[in-house]
């Protein structure tokens, strides 16, 4: 069968066959402790799920406008203004089935065949993907590794007149480290040179512990009109199955969303749109925020405090998310055996039952992701079987 040759180069999740092991594993009778999943194992806030029923008692099981109702869209624009100090308006906000439909959507308006898009690695592995299936170049920049930080002068070296975006997905997937100001405003001038756009990724920016950042988003961006913003709330209000999401970007890229959206998903779920006005338009979710980022933090204490016992382990400090990237090449193990992250990933699932997701996910060739996002009570578990794993 001929089928096309740009969906056929598209590789998909890159953990399947560690699951596969895992589910084996699950299938005898044994114990996995999962540290692979980038979704929260917690309830949505209770308002959502009150006005997702009001929602559907209402009947609002129609079609809506293909970017997100109007309302939604004003209520979206507010939120904008509140977390980046930017003034949106309606005319510069899509609402989206996710993060993910909002990056292919942003892709797909923007890139013609050939055009290159910058990614830096460790990389959320969908960014690659998106842009070849939008039939663009991936190209690949380095961060430093120990500190997860840009690589600012890689970065500059690698932007030319054939880039047509960066992106920027701070905090990072997977090693939540969040990019310091000083960073954000060196791309800007460095994709301004070229006239690129800037795709900021900034699905994890309501789960931020600590930062350094002293700026607004907009002081930092300078209405630089090729910015754009993807969100969503599948993280921070723990909605992965709800889909929703939204970009804000200049109402000339809004206008092609809407018409790529038109023709590909008709319009976000309506109900959840619905929810989310009205818990937009409600008290807010802020204590559930706050409380869920206070619980990441501990986590992440509970993590770094154990990684910090492996001789030789090496991990930027996440910031914020749910994620740390642990390079383990220095360890005594990876020293004695000299195997692939992959490889490592496999042995330490089949011994311990700690399934991690292997570097190579993320376009490195070293590493391993861990999610902390999962159940309270393996995350004690896990971590000592890993440090033990090390030992
Ligand atoms: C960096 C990043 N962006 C986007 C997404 C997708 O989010 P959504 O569920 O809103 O599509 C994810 C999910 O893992 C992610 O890690």
């Amino acid at each position: 069968m001929n089928f096309s040759t740009t969906a056929e180069s598209i590789r998909g999740s890159k953990n399947a066959a560690l699951d596969e092991i895992a589910r084996k594993r699950v299938f005898d009778g044994k114990r996995v402790t999962d540290f692979s999943k980038g979704e929260l194992s917690i309830s949505p806030p209770s308002e959502f799920l009150e006005n997702a029923g009001r929602a559907i008692r209402s009947g609002l099981h129609g079609y809506t406008e293909a970017i997100g109702v109007r309302a939604l869209r004003e209520q979206l624009a507010a939120y904008v203004n509140d977390r980046y100090k930017i003034e949106a308006s309606a005319d510069e906000i899509a609402v989206t089935a996710g993060a993910k439909p909002a990056l292919y959507g942003v892709m797909l308006s923007i890139i013609n065949p050939g055009d290159e898009v910058v990614v830096l690695t460790p990389y959320w592995s969908t960014f690659p993907e998106q842009i070849m299936l939008a039939r663009g170049i991936p190209k690949v920049v380095r961060c430093i590794e120990a500190s997860g930080a840009i690589d600012l002068l890689a970065l500059d070296e690698s932007t030319t007149a054939s880039t047509k975006a960066i992106v920027i997905n701070s905090p990072n997937n997977p090693t939540g480290v969040v990019y310091s100001d000083s960073s954000v405003k060196e791309v800007i001038r460095i994709a301004s040179r070229h006239g690129a756009f800037v795709i900021f990724d900034q699905s994890y920016y309501s789960l931020t512990f600590e930062t350094d950042r002293t700026s607004s988003f907009r002081d930092l961006v300078c209405d630089y009109d090729r910015a754009v913003i993807v969100d969503s709330f599948s993280k921070c209000w723990a909605l992965t199955g709800w889909r929703i999401g939204y970009v804000f970007a200049h109402p000339s890229l809004i206008n092609l969303l809407k018409s790529i959206q038109t023709h590909t998903n008709s319009n976000p779920n309506s109900i959840t749109q619905f929810a989310l006005l009205w818990t937009l338009e409600g008290s807010g979710v802020g204590r559930y925020e706050m409380d869920l980022v206070a619980m990441l933090a501990k986590r992440r204490d509970r993590v770094a405090t154990a990684l910090s016992t492996i001789s030789g382990m090496s991990f930027p400090r996440p910031a914020a998310g749910f994620f740390a990237f642990a390079d383990s090449r220095c360890t005594n193990r990876s020293e004695s055996t000299g195997q692939s992250a992959d490889e490592l990933c496999r042995e330490m699932l089949n011994e311990t039952g700690v399934l991690v997701v292997p570097g190579s996910a993320f376009g490195t060739s070293y590493g391993f992701r861990i999610s902390y996002a999962g159940d309270e009570q393996q995350l004690d578990e896990g971590l000592n079987a890993m440090v033990e794993y090390f030992r």
